[in-house]
């Protein structure tokens, strides 16, 4: 129709608790476009090769301490600073998967009890999503997969409380995806 947004790609964000799948799942989201002929990048937060990165991954090994709002706020920087890029990006018509976004940032940090709205306003302004995926499976289903690889976040406990924010945040336009379903789908590729 020649409406500029046909040429733009989309946002496409995969989210989900840690060990949920969803770093397969972008993976072959990734492979699918480009075999469709599609122009698409796969992306994911924390971006750790930029210095605000650095300091996330370093927090997240446990190799250093940080207060949960400063380490929140490094989170949201890290989108930020990506910001531009990704925009540009979208207008020339590549489509960009995301390895968590925005949704981790507030379901992580108020599953330490920050207050919600607080985590959100950081995030205001950075590019809505086109499609959130949400990959669904049950916390104590997603630690018996293993591999969880030790950092700070991957704790039973902690994925039951993250697990309860996702679902204070889920709205109706995600795609929920059960695990069920994606067990399934890879048995028969
Ligand atoms: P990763 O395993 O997908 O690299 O993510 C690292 C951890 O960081 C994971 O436990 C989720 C958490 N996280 C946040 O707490 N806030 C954020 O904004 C993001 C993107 C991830």
């Amino acid at each position: 129709s020649g409406d500029r947004s046909d040429s733009r790609g989309a946002l496409v964000v995969l989210e989900g608790l840690d060990r949920c799948g969803k770093t397969t799942q972008s993976n072959k989201l990734h492979k699918y476009l480009e075999g469709l002929g599609h122009s698409a990048e796969l992306w994911r937060f924390p971006d750790r090769t930029t210095s605000v990165g650095q300091m996330i991954s370093s927090y997240l090994s446990n190799q250093s301490q940080l207060d949960d709002r400063a380490i929140h706020l490094l989170f949201s920087a890290n989108r930020w600073e990506k910001r531009t890029l990704m925009e540009s990006k979208l207008k020339s018509g590549t489509t960009i998967i995301v390895d968590r976004y925005s949704y981790s940032g507030v379901a992580f940090s108020s599953a330490k009890g920050l207050d919600m709205d607080w985590c959100k306003a950081p995030e205001i302004g950075l590019l809505a999503p086109d499609l959130v995926l949400y990959l669904e499976i049950p916390p104590e289903k997603a630690a018996e997969r293993g591999g969880y690889g030790g950092e700070r976040y991957e704790h039973l406990e902690f994925q039951k409380k993250v697990s309860k924010s996702y679902q204070a945040l889920h709205d109706a336009s995600w795609k929920v995806i059960n695990f069920s379903f994606v067990d399934m789908a890879l048995k028969k590729l």
